[in-house]
Order: structure tokens, then C-alpha cells, then sequence
């Protein structure tokens, strides 16, 4: 059990999976606590010559006589039933709840990165963002199972025997208690310990297996780099600190049962020597009293345990609600409006203003555009074109609204682009990245992905568009084919066309194609500009491309460099005005004779 921001709200929302949990787990420490009683009863009987007479009745009498041996079976019939029904209760009332808390806090961890920007990602690790879904989650989850059966059963269960105990004869659980008492700090100090050690381990494992990971990816380079040698070298590392963490964990582990079990022992025999010296000289404790508080000694060992078990877990899941919180407290940076819910959304004819327009990613220090002016009218077809770096990416990029721009920067059909609902402008933009990312589904699941319910013609359409329907026909399964995480299985060009045909698929009123024809051969690259020149009559495109060939014959060609639009027209007008043009021109033209 643990509070926070975050959890606080399951204790009113589960609230019945809390309380039939509690009364199962209470009713069976109830049930558990008369079986010594019952034990200690018949040994008294049967050990003591005085009781010759409750010995014959023992056998004869009925059930409601409580010391018959039909009452002692009947009783333990009762009780086995009773702690039966009540452990399969609390399982499912606990292990629900524990699936419950799970299951929401993923999705609102999910929810939640979701919602966070791009630039919140490029600074972090994917592998502690797994751990949020993994590790911590399961610690959380943890406390709120284990941690709720540990307290129950450490402090219920644990306090009644400790109580039975002291009736029964207090000096001699003074001395049977105290030492149990220093089992539960040996455990609450070694399982400390245990966990840190668990922690390392856990962190080696985590390094060895994003090692791997990224060997896998980068297999390609590893072995144009004739690196398998030192990647496996590198691997033996990783794996023996993994080995070494455990086997360090392990041994840990070992000693706090071996301790454990030792003090346990010692404490019998403790109870042995005194309950043994009692019930010889004790007219009042017999050797029915001693197997009474054995059988309650026995009951206690287990709450003890569980209490320093308990310490552990907390400390585990406050550090997870930690970690976790942190995450979710995260601001989502992009400034968005909602989407009026009443009225159709004004509709984006892809008629686009610039105005002075100048940009710094949210990490970066340089400016990437500076005073961009320009306005595109809607169905026009614009080309961009600049060095490596001069910020074509950078320029549509910004029109997908994964960045705040400045009010009164970029205009939407003379609408502020801060006005405008992101989905609203993301609905209308088909945008196909520099590298055609692709999940690793089926071909046609990454076709339709931002329109999931279309129609297989509608898939193979937006295929023949991007020039790639000839080529998923051949593959085995065709449109079925599950395409290799990261899309290895495809070539660069192939990716490139599924990842085209994704964007075209919603029929966008504006496409961008971030130089997404690169991998594609000139014979391709020609229909495909054909079928945007056919196929998006009225629609605006804008292609990034370090080829001149695929946007020579657009309306509008921009020409950039380091930020700025230096260059701005027609293929004809640029090559009369434009010096970085003509020389882009001219060192194509050289590259296409050389071949
Ligand atoms: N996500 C980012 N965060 C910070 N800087 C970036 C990011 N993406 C690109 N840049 C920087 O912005 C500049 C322009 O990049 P980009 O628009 O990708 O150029 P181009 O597409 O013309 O090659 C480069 O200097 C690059 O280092
Ligand atoms: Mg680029």
C-alpha cells in the first residue's frame, strides 16, 4: 500500500476489491488461529492421566461436546473450509485489484506520452522509458497486492499469536518473541540490501540487453566493419556483470534464509527447554499448553517475514511512484487548442503565409530558420531545395505543429496556426518523413494507419499512386506481408513508397515529402511526380528533394540555405537569379554524365 498523486484515487475507485480482500484475508487469520488451540486441547487430553474421563468421552462423545473427537474433526473440517474459500477470496479480490491499478496507470502513462512532443523523447532513453511500463510498474502493482496481503497478514495474524502467546504463559513468549522480532529486522536490514542488489542486477541486465538490441539493428554495420570480434568481446562484458549481479543477489538471498531459518531453530529450542521445564513444573501449563505455543509460534513466524518483506516492497514501489511521477508530471509543451466540438473546423485549403518566420528547436541554440516570408497559395506544388543542414526538413516540419511557433508567424488560410486544433491541421496533412519509419505490422496495416477503416481498394490505390503496388503484389504474401521491425525486410526505396502511400492514403489536402523518393530510381520518381501532377489537382505538395529532376517542373521552387529562403520561383527564373541553383544544377548535370 502506498499514496501518492498518482494512486491515491484506486483506493476509492477499487475500494471493494480492498475491503473483500481485507475481511478474506482477516477471517483466515482468525480461522488459522484456533487450530493450536484445538491441537493443545486433544494432546492435553491424551497426555494427562487425570483426564481419563475426558479421554473416554473423547471417543464417544457427540459433536457438540467440545472435547469429542467428532467436534475436533468437525472443527478442523470447518476451518480448512473456511481458509480454502477464503484464500481462493482474496486471491481474485487482490490479484484483481493488483491487474486494476496496473492496467490504469499504464494506460495513463501511455495516455501521457502520447501527449508529449517530440522534443521530449529526442532527450531520453527508450530504455528507461520501457522501465516506466515494466519494472516500476510492477513494483507499484506489488504493493498494492503483496504489500496489501503482507500488512494484513504482518500485523493481524502477527499481533493476535503475539497476544495468544502472552495468555498462554508470558514469560516464556518474551523469550520466544524477542528473538522473532530480530528475524523481522535481520530481514528488514538484509532485504534492504537484497533489493539494491536486485536493483544492479537489474541494470545489467537492462545495459546487456540494449546492447544486444542495438547490435541487432546495426548489424549490417558491425558487419561492414568487420566488428563481430569486438561486439562479441564487448557482449562477454556485459553478460559476465550480468552473471556476477546475480550470482551476487542470489548468495545475498541465501544468507537471509539461511539467518532466518538459524534464529528460528535457536528459538525452539529455547521454547523446547523452557515450555519442557513449565510443563513439568507448572501446574497450570501441560504438554497440551506447549503444543499450544508451538502452534502459535508457528503462526507468527510467517507475519514477522512478511513485515520485513513489506518494508522492502514499499521502499521499492515509493521509489517506482517516483520515478513514474516524474514522468507524468512532465508538461506537454505544445501549446493546442481544443477541437470545437459544435461546428465543422474551417477548412484548410492549403493556403499557407510565412511571416517572417524564424525558428530554434526547444534543445537547440541556433537559429535553424530566420525570417522566413513567403506565401504559397493553395494547389500549389513546391519544391525545396538547399545543402545538407540548410533546414528544408525544418521548414515542413513546422507545419505539422509539433513545435510552438510564435503567433502571427504561419498562417493557415489567414489563420493563426496557434489557432488551429493540431489535429484539425494534422487531419489534413499527409506528411512522409526523411526516414520512412514503419511498424512492424502488415504492409496494409501501414498503409491504412491514419485512417484504419478504409477499404482494401482505397489501400491499393493509394499503393499504385505511391508506385508500390506492383512490387507488394510480388512479395509472398502480398499485401499481408509483415514488414520486419524497422522495415528490414523492404529496401530503402520500398520503404520509402509504403511510407508514401500511408500519407496519400487520407487523401491530404496538403503532402509533404521529405526527399521520400531519394532510394527510388529516376524511371519511378517520373510516374510518381506524374500521378501528383493527375492525381492531386487543386491540392497542395511540397517536396523536399536534393534532386533537381524531381522538382524542376514544380509551380514554385524555394532554394535555402543556413535558415534562409534565398532563392524563390520558377526552375527558368531561378536559373537566371539564383547562384546556389544554377551551381546545384550545374553539379547534377556533371554527376548524370559521369555515370
Ligand atoms: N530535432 C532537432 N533538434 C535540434 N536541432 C535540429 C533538430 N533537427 C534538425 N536540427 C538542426 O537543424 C538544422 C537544419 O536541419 P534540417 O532541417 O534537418 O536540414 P535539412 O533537411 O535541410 O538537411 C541542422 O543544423 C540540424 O542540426
Ligand atoms: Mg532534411
Amino acid at each position: 500500500m502506498i499514496f501518492g498523486k498518482y494512486v491515491n484515487k484506486f483506493y476509492l475507485k477499487y475500494w471493494y476489491h480492498f475491503v473483500f480482500g481485507i475481511i478474506f484475508l482477516v477471517v483466515i487469520d482468525l480461522a488459522a488461529l484456533y487450530v493450536p488451540d484445538y491441537l493443545g486441547n486433544v494432546v492435553s487430553i491424551f497426555s494427562n492421566p487425570d483426564r481419563a474421563n475426558d479421554l473416554a468421552t473423547f471417543w464417544t462423545g457427540d459433536m457438540s461436546d467440545v472435547n469429542s473427537y467428532a467436534h475436533f474433526i468437525m472443527s478442523l473440517v470447518v476451518i480448512g473450509a473456511v481458509i480454502f474459500t477464503g484464500r481462493i477470496g482474496w486471491r481474485l479480490a487482490i490479484n484483481n485489484l493488483g491487474v486494476r491499478v496496473e492496467t490504469d496507470l499504464r494506460s495513463m502513462l501511455f495516455e501521457h506520452a502520447e501527449k508529449l512532443s517530440v522534443t521530449y523523447y529526442n532527450n531520453q532513453k527508450t530504455g528507461a522509458l520501457m522501465s516506466y511500463f515494466n519494472n516500476d510498474l510492477e513494483a507499484i502493482k506489488n504493493s498494492f497486492t503483496e504489500g496489501v496481503i503482507f500488512l494484513i497478514d504482518g500485523v493481524v495474524l502477527g499481533s493476535l499469536a503475539i497476544i495468544k502467546l502472552f495468555q498462554l504463559n508470558w514469560k516464556l513468549a518474551l523469550v520466544a518473541v524477542v528473538p522473532l522480532l530480530l528475524v523481522g529486522m535481520a530481514g528488514g536490514i538484509i532485504g534492504k540490501a537484497i533489493s539494491k542488489k536486485y536493483d544492479k542486477q537489474l541494470s545489467a541486465f537492462e545495459k546487456m540487453s540494449d546492447f544486444s538490441q542495438e547490435n541487432f539493428s546495426g548489424i549490417a554495420v558491425v558487419k561492414a566493419f568487420v566488428r563481430e570480434g569486438h561486439q562479441m568481446l564487448e557482449f562477454a562484458k556485459h553478460n559476465k556483470r550480468s552473471e556476477d549481479t546475480n550470482i551476487a543477489y542470489i548468495k545475498l538471498g541465501i544468507m537471509l534464509e539461511t539467518i532466518i531459518d538459524m534464529l528460528i531453530y535457536v528459538v525452539l529450542i529455547i521454547i523446547f527447554l523452557g515450555g519442557g521445564y513449565l510443563a513439568i513444573y507448572d501446574p497450570v501449563f501441560d504438554v497440551g499448553n506447549l503444543t499450544e505455543f508451538i502452534g502459535y509460534f508457528d503462526l507468527l513466524i510467517w507475519p514477522m517475514i512478511a513485515l520485513a518483506y513489506l518494508i522492502n516492497i514499499i521502499s521499492e514501489a515509493r521509489a517506482a511512484l517516483k520515478k513514474i511521477s516524474v514522468f507524468l508530471d512532465a508538461p506537454i509543451d505544445l501549446k493546442d487548442v481544443e477541437v470545437a466540438n459544435d461546428k465543422e473546423p474551417a477548412p484548410i485549403t492549403g493556403d499557407i503565409c510565412f511571416n517572417g518566420l524564424n525558428f530554434l528547436y526547444p534543445d537547440g541554440k541556433n537559429r535553424v530558420l530566420s525570417n522566413i516570408n513567403l506565401h504559397i497559395h493553395a494547389g500549389e506544388n513546391i519544391g525545396i531545395v538547399g545543402r545538407t543542414g540548410s533546414g528544408k526538413s525544418t521548414l515542413v516540419k513546422v507545419l505539422l505543429k509539433i513545435y510552438n511557433i510564435d503567433r502571427g508567424m504561419i498562417l493557415f488560410d489567414g489563420k493563426d496556426i496557434n489557432d488551429i486544433p493540431a489535429k484539425v491541421l494534422r487531419d489534413n496533412i499527409g506528411y512522409v518523413a526523411q526516414n520512412a519509419f514503419l511498424f512492424s505490422d502488415l504492409v496494409s496495416k501501414n498503409i491504412s494507419f491514419g485512417k484504419p477503416n478504409i477499404t482494401p481498394e482505397e489501400i491499393t490505390q493509394a499503393a499504385s499512386f505511391a508506385c508500390i503496388d506492383g512490387s507488394i503484389r510480388q512479395f509472398k504474401d502480398g499485401y499481408r506481408t509483415l514488414v520486419g521491425e524497422k522495415g528490414t525486410t523492404l529496401s530503402g526505396g520500398q520503404r520509402q513508397r509504403i511510407a508514401m502511400a500511408r500519407a496519400v492514403v487520407k487523401d491530404p489536402t496538403i503532402l509533404i515529402l521529405d526527399d521520400s523518393v531519394s532510394a527510388v530510381d529516376s524511371e519511378t520518381e517520373i510516374k510518381i511526380l506524374e500521378n501528383i501532377r493527375r492525381l492531386r489537382k487543386n491540392k497542395s505538395t511540397f517536396i523536399v528533394s536534393s534532386r533537381i529532376s524531381s522538382i524542376q517542373s514544380l509551380d514554385h521552387i524555394i532554394v535555402m540555405d543556413k535558415g534562409q529562403i534565398i532563392g524563390y520561383g520558377t526552375h527558368a527564373e531561378l536559373m537566371k537569379t539564383c547562384e546556389l541553383y544554377k551551381f546545384i544544377v550545374k553539379a547534377q548535370e556533371l554527376e548524370e554524365e559521369e555515370k
